[in-house]
């Protein structure tokens, strides 16, 4: 059996990156270009400014990502590109990058659902990692609840109503005068703060769905800076934040836990930007070890967008026998 070499895109949001792996889980090279600096002024990412800030990087990011692997395009067996969900002028460059390769390399064109993708990081990071499983993913974008019963198949089981798990962690941020990003931070203040400070709502826990809900939540934190500068009372952000995000992880551990101990799954799986928060793991492996269910992660590189967790996904399609015509086109909207 041959090695598979996929060279693969990202460019669903503010990351350029282009990656080289073998087999799906090997990583030659990762190169990942972050606008975050160029959007930051802005308090969030401008979807035109980043279309051409990708278009810009795209050439040198690609060279650089062969470079790296030290192999040159002649070497590439398949071509990953992300075809949404995303912006869409970004998704654009990214395809259309992918589409010109593909067809003068004469190889496969392996069109890929981002979401999938921040799955399939995991693949990379635990070589032994096989389906089924139960899994989290929660970013700026995305709260998705799957169960993954093969490579390709992601069974959704629950979703956010409203804003996704990252999103309200950046606009408790922003809310406490804290700069975008702001999720990694709130992590970072956390660690000082006492997570009882304040009890704030934990939405649709005992709920007899799978679905999450955060701007209750959001709008609680709020409610609660407003009503503390109204009464001129001092506000401690490291408890707000501590508070805040104890009650956004309770949910989407239990809820995660109950699917798991549901579909008798042995491992549990978290993925995307948000799984990078230390209240998370911690509250994950706790729950976990008192199940007796093993949690595992990306490592922190492949947590946040990046074009090698697309590259596995693309190689998992391409083995799967689904491969993209020509005619691809992106979907800002795709679902899992
Ligand atoms: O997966 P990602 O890079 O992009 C999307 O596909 O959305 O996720 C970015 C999100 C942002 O909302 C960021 O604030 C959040 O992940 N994030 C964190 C942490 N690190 C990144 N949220 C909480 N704690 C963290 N340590
Ligand atoms: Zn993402």
């Amino acid at each position: 059996k041959k090695d598979i070499m996929t060279l693969a895109i990202e460019t669903s949001c503010d990351e350029t990156s282009c990656a080289v792996l073998k087999n799906g889980r090997e990583v030659f090279s990762n190169v990942i270009s972050s606008q975050i600096e160029i959007h930051r002024k802005f308090g969030g990412v401008v979807p035109e400014v980043a279309s051409r800030k990708h278009i810009e990087s795209m050439n040198s990011i690609i060279q650089q990502a062969l470079d790296e692997a030290n192999i040159t395009f002649k070497d590439i067996d398949i071509v990953g590109v992300t075809r949404g969900p995303g912006l869409v002028g970004a998704l654009l460059v990214g395809i259309s990058s992918a589409k010109a390769i593909a067809y003068a390399l004469d190889v496969p064109l392996v069109g890929v659902n981002h979401i999938e993708g921040h799955i399939c990081a995991n693949y990379i990071t635990h070589k032994d990692l096989e389906p089924p499983f139960t899994c989290l993913v929660v970013s700026g974008g995305h709260t998705y609840l799957v169960q993954a019963n093969s490579y390709t198949d992601y069974e959704l089981v629950g979703r956010t109503r409203d804003d996704a798990a990252g999103e309200a962690f950046d606009k408790v941020a922003r809310s406490l005068g804290l700069p975008y990003p702001g999720g990694p931070l709130i992590d970072k203040l956390s660690l000082e703060g006492n997570s009882q400070a304040i009890n704030f709502p934990r939405p649709c826990l005992e709920e007899d769905s799978y679905d999450f809900s955060f701007s209750g939540l959001k709008t609680a934190v709020l409610n609660y800076l407003n009503h503390a500068k109204q009464m001129g009372e001092e506000i401690a952000i490291e408890d707000v934040a501590a508070s805040f995000q104890a009650a956004a992880t309770e949910v989407l551990v239990e809820k995660t836990i109950r699917l798991a101990i549901e579909r008798k799954s042995k491992t549990i799986v978290v993925a995307g930007g948000v799984a990078a928060n230390k209240g998370l793991r911690n509250m994950f492996l706790e729950r976990g070890n008192k199940e007796g269910i093993d949690i595992k992660y990306p490592s922190t590189i492949l947590c946040t967008d990046n074009a090698a967790m697309i590259g596995s996904a693309a190689y998992f399609n391409y083995m799967g026998g689904y491969i993209s015509n020509f005619d691809l086109n992106v979907e800002p909207n795709l679902e899992l």
